[in-house]
């Protein structure tokens, strides 16, 4: 038995923006149903968090945490679900804000974040043998852990793991912040140096036991400069205590036959006819013409380019004006540019294209429910969950076959395929092999069937993954 603590900046089902909060919800429940680790999680107290949650939470005490110069409260709040601990940082100025990211202070929340992990563990009486963290927010409780506790006995055996989520963020800032906010001197300094500024996902690289993404092909690919976004020689120089795992989905969450935001819940057998009605659903909530003679596309995803916006925002006008049975719905959020561009571009095609600028759940469970495709062109990807949901509730998903995309969705042409990949990034390849999509499914429908009832019986569930993360804590 081990006593693990997974430190997070998100965790379903209290707080998520993203994948890592899914994941971070999924993976310790699973764990503790597969193995008698006892596995606990500590994240920010959010308002988000306090408004729908507080109610519920247990009080545990409160401790002053220094962080350079500055001295400041730390309450500490607890709650149970599905059988794992979640510990809960309490300070409103750091964390009672509209946003869980994007405030300008973004490095000194998660500077007080990293350090009052540390700090809480004699207050919740939970000195873990190993903890995890996840992404750039939590880096600094594992660097934390060797410079300012490495000689404290208590601390000294702790052993960390760093999990990768997406390279993209990486938690930079100017140099001047190293002692006045961050408390790094000396050798501290060294570890979080890059490139003449501070790089905390660099930091934790570093210093951590053991280092994992969320996929074994993007854990190769991080070995790139480009797809590392500037760290390839830090992944080269800690390859080899690297290693890629396979997210699953939660599939409490995700069963099209349970769950409460379809239209109509249905199984393998009643796929067909349930599934129908539920693109009806969609069609209309989105004000496209409710017909079933048409296919329909769809898009869940962060409105940034590494998803492969550039190729979507190409293709499209291209696509619809030469696809006329086809209607795509794209429901995300991000950056202006793109925003704007789908909008016009719906506005141009009415009768084909919708969108939906914001993020909503049920929306999303239903729109996987409904749809016959599910779009995801990543530029780069490190696991991806979206495409498993899809092809688990039989929208067919069309990929480019990068990391996470290129380990769950094999093409249809070749055996056990559930789906379309390509892997140039170029318009007119994705365009090409969306019109296969599209050829299969109106012209050999019960070929197209079969492709979606062997994704729908995929097994994308975290019981299939967690057993290499019981490897390596074993291993440590
Ligand atoms: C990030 C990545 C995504 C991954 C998720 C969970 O959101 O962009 O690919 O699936 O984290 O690990």
């Amino acid at each position: 038995m081990k006593r693990i603590l997974f430190v997070a900046s998100e965790a379903m089902p209290f707080i998520t923006t993203g994948g890592m909060g899914e994941v971070v919800g999924a993976l310790p429940k699973t764990l503790v149903a597969e193995s008698d680790h006892d596995v606990r999680v500590i994240l920010p107290y959010y308002r988000a968090v306090k408004e729908k949650f507080g109610d519920s939470l247990e009080f545990v005490g409160s401790t002053q945490i220094q962080l350079s110069w500055r001295k400041q409260y730390c309450g500490i709040f607890k709650a149970v679900s599905n059988g794992v601990i979640y510990y809960f940082v309490d300070n409103e100025y750091y964390f009672d804000r509209e946003s869980v990211y994007g405030e300008f202070d973004d490095g000194e929340r998660f500077a007080f974040f990293g350090k009052a992990v540390l700090e809480a563990l004699p207050l919740i009486d939970f000195f873990p043998d190993i903890l995890h963290a996840h992404d750039w927010q939590a880096a600094l409780s594992v660097i934390y852990l060797r410079t300012h506790f490495g000689e404290d006995a208590r601390y000294k055996t702790i052993k960390s793991i760093f999990t990768i989520h997406n390279i993209e963020y990486q938690g930079r800032y100017s140099m001047d912040m190293a002692g006045d906010l961050f408390g790094f001197e000396g050798w501290h300094t060294q570890i979080v140096e890059y490139d003449g500024g501070i790089n905390l996902l660099k930091g934790a690289v570093e210093c951590c036991d053991r280092l994992t993404t969320v996929s074994p092909t993007y854990a190769n690919e991080l070995h790139d400069d480009v797809v590392s976004r500037g760290l390839g020689p830090i992944i080269r120089r800690n390859a080899e205590k690297m290693c890629g795992i396979l997210n699953g989905i939660d599939t409490d969450v995700y069963n099209p036959s349970t769950d409460p935001f379809l239209h109509k819940n249905f199984t393998l057998k009643t796929a067909t006819v349930q599934r129908r009605k539920n693109k009806a659903e969609i069609q209309e909530f989105f004000g496209l013409p409710v017909r079933n003679d048409v296919v329909l596309i769809a898009m869940i995803t962060r409105l940034v380019r590494h998803k492969g916006l550039d190729l979507v925002t190409d293709a499209l006008h291209g696509l619809l004006e030469s696809e006329k049975n086809v209607q795509m719905v794209v429901l995300g959020k991000g950056d202006y540019n793109y925003e704007h561009c789908l909008c016009n571009l719906s506005d141009a095609f009415p009768e084909q294209l919708r969108t939906y600028i914001g993020f909503d759940a049920g929306l999303a469970h239903r729109v996987y429910s409904g749809a016959d495709l599910f779009l995801m062109p990543s530029e780069s990807e490190p696991c991806g969950l979206a495409q498993m949901i899809a092809a688990h509730y039989g929208a067919v998903p069309i990929i480019r076959q990068v990391g996470g995309l290129r380990d769950s969705i094999k093409d249809c042409f070749e055996k056990d395929g559930i789906g379309f990949t390509f892997y140039e990034y170029n318009p007119q390849v994705m365009s090409d092999n969306i019109r296969r999509a599209i050829r299969l499914y109106f012209d050999q429908p019960d070929a197209f069937k079969k492709v979606r009832n062997l994704g729908m019986q995929t097994d994308f569930t975290w019981a299939r993954s967690a057993h290499s993360y019981l490897e390596l804590y074993n291993n440590l």
